[in-house]
């Protein structure tokens, strides 16, 4: 039973309407009251069997003003408690009889042309160093031990060189690739400054974040004077794609894509890979899911995952969130929260919550019928409720 002394925690987090909890009960706080566990410290890294678990974790750890801008989103949260929940809209229609013993070895992916250990990696999220002090460091050193892919935001808590310099070298390729997120909402020669000295220590592409125009709109981290990754309205257009083409020859990946039309243009302006995101619901309030926008474009312009690889994270929680974006034709999934609550336990917590999705997405897997990751049938899935509300471009209706 849950300690009368513990709900009032968890309540704060609902919202004034109505309780809707941050966490499923996975039993953890059953297990912990049962174990003589004290509030407000962390229970032991073995006792983490889910990724929501670590939310949990990080509260007992953490600061308030820490732990609010980890977790904080825009306005009254729609779209975070959106993020976390809209996969109820899609059922599987698990396809039993299917022989699944092999599916282990189709985890296996790359992303532009690189090779990673499965399709999944950790998202930018800027200062890393609330979690652990040895910040982001714990990622990059996660990443390489577990073969996926780490994208460091611009703001880290770590300087670019000092990332790159817990590189592994013997990652499956080789020297340990890196993906660096730029902003261009500041000074446009502090991101040339960035590019400059990522290139120099060796990133492979650029993440170049498009959903932050200006400030937006945070009220339990502005609780705190939490600033957000942008302060002030700027202009970012396709001008700066064209200058940031200008100043690197790396490709670039558009992260925040929100609409067919975007995802279109994109591919227009000659883009390698676009990322859907809406920012784990920190930038607009009712900004869409990856669930639902990777359906928009699936719908209006199926092409365009064959066209670009197609990442995407907000709110991914479980490996069958994982297999959802999969199934419509995403090639990546990145996590930012959880991996910044698994950093509380340092690169042990990181590397755990790494293996649990990894090992999520391959059950679940076998569970569905699914034989191969790359080949997901769409009969595995029942996406009628996302086609009420998808919207449809003029010429696709
Ligand atoms: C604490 C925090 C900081 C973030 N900082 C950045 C950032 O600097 N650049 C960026 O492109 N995205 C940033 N993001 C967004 C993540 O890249 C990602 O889109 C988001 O966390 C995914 O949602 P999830 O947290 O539900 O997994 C941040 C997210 C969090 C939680
Ligand atoms: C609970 O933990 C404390 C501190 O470790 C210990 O002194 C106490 O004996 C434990 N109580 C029970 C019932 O296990
Ligand atoms: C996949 O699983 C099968 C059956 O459990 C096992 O024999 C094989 O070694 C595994 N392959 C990989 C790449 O893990
Ligand atoms: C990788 O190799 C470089 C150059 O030899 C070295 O400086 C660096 O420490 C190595 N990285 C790790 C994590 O061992
Ligand atoms: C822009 O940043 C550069 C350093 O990167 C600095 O020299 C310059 O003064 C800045 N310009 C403005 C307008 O702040
Ligand atoms: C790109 O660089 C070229 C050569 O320096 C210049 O002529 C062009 O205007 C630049 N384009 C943009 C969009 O900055």
């Amino acid at each position: 039973m849950r300690s009368a002394g513990f709900l009032p925690a968890l309540v704060g987090l609902a919202t004034a309407a109505d309780v809707w909890v941050n966490e499923v009960d996975t039993g953890l706080e059953t297990f912990l009251y049962g174990a003589n566990w004290t509030e407000g410290t962390q229970p032991a890294l073995k006792d983490m069997r889910a990724i929501s678990d670590f939310d949990f974790a990080a509260r007992q750890k953490l600061g308030d003003f820490e732990y609010g801008f980890y977790r904080v989103a825009a306005g009254g949260e729609w779209s975070y408690r959106n993020n976390l929940e809209v996969w109820s809209k899609v059922k599987f229609r698990p396809q039993h009889l299917t022989d699944v013993t092999k599916v282990n070895e189709t985890l296996k992916t790359t992303i532009l042309g690189y090779e990673f250990s499965a399709p999944v990696f950790i998202a930018p999220a800027a200062r890393g160093g609330y979690g652990d002090e040895r910040g982001e460091l714990n990622f990059v050193e996660a990443a390489a031990a577990e073969n996926i892919l780490y994208s460091p935001s611009i703001y880290a808590t770590k300087t670019i060189e000092e990332i790159a310099s817990v590189k592994a070298n013997n990652t499956l390729n080789g020297p340990q690739v890196i993906f660096q997120q730029i902003y261009t909402n500041t000074n446009l020669s502090v991101t040339w400054d960035v590019i400059e000295r990522a290139e120099r220590t060796g990133a492979k592409a650029f993440i170049w974040t498009v959903d932050a125009p200006a400030s937006s709109t945070r009220h339990r981290a502005a609780r705190y004077d939490t600033t957000n990754s942008n302060s002030a309205t700027s202009a970012i257009d396709w001008s700066i794609y064209d200058q940031i083409k200008n100043h690197t020859k790396l490709p670039i990946i558009l992260k925040g894509i929100t609409s067919v039309e975007l995802a279109l243009k994109a591919v227009e302006k000659g883009a390698k890979a676009i990322y859907i995101s809406n920012h784990g619901g920190r930038q607009v309030e009712y900004s869409p899911s990856p669930l639902e926008i990777a359906y928009e474009i699936h719908r209006n312009a199926p092409e365009v995952f064959q066209k670009v690889e197609v990442l995407a994270d907000s709110g991914v929680r479980y490996g069958t969130d994982v297999l959802k974006l999969l199934s419509l034709g995403v090639r990546a999934v990145g996590m930012g929260r959880p991996f910044m609550y698994a950093n509380t336990y340092g690169v042990e917590g990181v590397t755990k919550a790494i293996q649990m999705i990894k090992s999520e997405v391959l059950n679940d897997a076998a569970q569905i019928g699914i034989s191969d990751l790359h080949n997901i049938p769409k009969n595995i899935a029942n996406y009628r409720q996302l086609e009420d509300e998808v919207y449809l471009l003029p010429e696709s209706k």
